[in-house]
């Protein structure tokens, strides 16, 4: 019986890539598919030479053909996409994101962005994502502590798995440019792949993640001007491919300033929640963040403490920073305290060695806070708008 080859085709048209999470069809990859007798000759085309998950790829592309009956013999070859393909392929990704065309120039020899910046409300881009536009329902949300070091990151990260865990699409944005430790801690295990002007995520336990560490050299200090930032962050969200997220929860440089005013210009929806230890001192600064965001008029949703007790192995609560710091803040602003996460060994040694917590021990007291957590954060439900004016469409 001779192979039918339709039947392959729509066979490997519905084969997910495992790093952008959309179907080979519906990427365009198939450049061939030939079968003679019981033998077929599949060519694929890859964005970039060393794409991640191929392997993987190349196993589902097996089973597929393999599923398809008569098929005996399968020859895959993977190639590289030429710049007309690569074009093609981005804008497939604009416009499954909901955004507009190519912009003009974004072409492949566009060698790293402008971080310079041209000041503060310079104009959207043409190919803004869906998710940034005032009828989106993609919740973006800022994670301020005010003070370093209160375990933002780490809060960052767990409950965006937490939430993934929930069946939600969620992208990470590390957007603390002196820290950027959030693809570590969540373990990612190669650098986000650029196509052209577009960057691809990667992903690690369900979440997608973009660190602004990946663009600046390592061990340099880089010093971030208000405008750089601005237009680094702007970037970040718009030229990447998140798809259509449900939640894209940014970590956000500890302290007041740039990053809240960007998020205020680019996405007057975003939400902001505020970790805390259950200090008094870490509460105060927290607070101080949290009415810089209110002037703004982004919309501060919760507190989570961190950090609030340990547990000994006489099994008692200790409570080694204090307590009340977080209900005290969330009662001063008239948020809710989402909730509390205790302080556990094996939290920081997850997050060191990018085993998240949530993920690796899903049963553990801390991942059951963090999914307790993110079902109050899903419940609260969207931010009201302030301020539809300065949105972008
Ligand atoms: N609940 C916790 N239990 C144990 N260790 C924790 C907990 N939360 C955070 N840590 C650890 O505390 C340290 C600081 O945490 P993290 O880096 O998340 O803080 P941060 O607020 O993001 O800091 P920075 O201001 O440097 O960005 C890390 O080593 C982290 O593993
Ligand atoms: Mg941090």
């Amino acid at each position: 019986m001779a192979v039918d080859q339709s039947q392959i085709e729509s066979a490997l048209s519905a084969v997910r890539d495992p790093e952008i999470g959309l179907t080979l069809g519906e990427l365009g990859l198939v450049r061939s598919v030939r079968a003679r007798r019981r033998r077929v000759h599949i060519e694929v085309a890859l964005p970039v030479a060393a794409w991640p998950g191929t392997e993987e790829l190349a196993e589902a592309i097996h089973e597929a053909a393999n599923s398809v009956a008569g098929v005996d013999e399968i020859e895959l070859d993977f190639v590289v996409m030429n710049d007309e393909e690569r074009a093609e392929l981005r804008q497939r990704l604009r416009v499954g994101m909901g955004g507009g065309a190519e912009p003009s120039g974004g072409d492949d020899d566009h060698a790293g962005h402008d971080h310079a910046g041209h000041g503060h409300g310079s104009a959207p881009a043409a190919h803004m994502p869906a998710f940034l536009g005032a009828d989106s329902k993609t919740r973006v949300i800022g994670v301020s502590s005010g003070k370093g070091g209160v375990g933002k990151s780490t809060v960052t990260v767990n409950l965006a798995i937490a939430l993934a865990q929930a069946g939600y699409r969620v992208g990470l944005l590390d957007a603390d440019v002196y820290g950027f430790s959030v693809p570590k801690m969540l373990g990612t295990d190669h650098d986000p792949i650029i196509i052209g002007d577009m960057v691809i995520p990667t992903s690690a336990h369900g979440v997608k993640c973009l660190s602004m560490g990946y663009f600046v050299p390592d061990d340099q200090p880089v010093i971030w001007r208000g405008p750089m930032l601005h237009k680094a962050i702007q970037q970040f969200l718009t030229d990447a491919y998140w798809g259509e997220p449900d939640f894209v929860l940014i970590d956000m440089p500890p302290g007041t300033g740039d990053v809240a005013l960007t998020l205020a210009e680019v996405m007057p929806r975003a939400e902001i929640i505020v970790v805390t230890t259950p200090q008094a001192a870490a509460q105060r600064v927290a607070q101080r963040s949290a009415f810089a965001a209110r002037r703004l008029k982004l919309s501060v949703r919760g507190v989570i403490e961190n950090m609030s007790w340990f547990t000994g192995d006489d099994g008692k609560r200790y409570e080694l920073f204090g307590s009340g710091g977080g209900a005290t803040l969330a009662a001063d602003l008239g948020i809710p305290l989402l909730g509390q996460v205790p302080l556990v060994n094996a939290v920081r040694q997850g997050g060191d060695e990018g085993r998240p917590i949530t993920a690796v021990d899903p049963d553990s007291e801390t991942a059951v806070a963090f999914r307790t957590i993110a079902e109050k954060l899903a419940a609260l439900g969207p931010a009201r708008v302030y301020r539809r004016e300065l949105s972008l469409r």
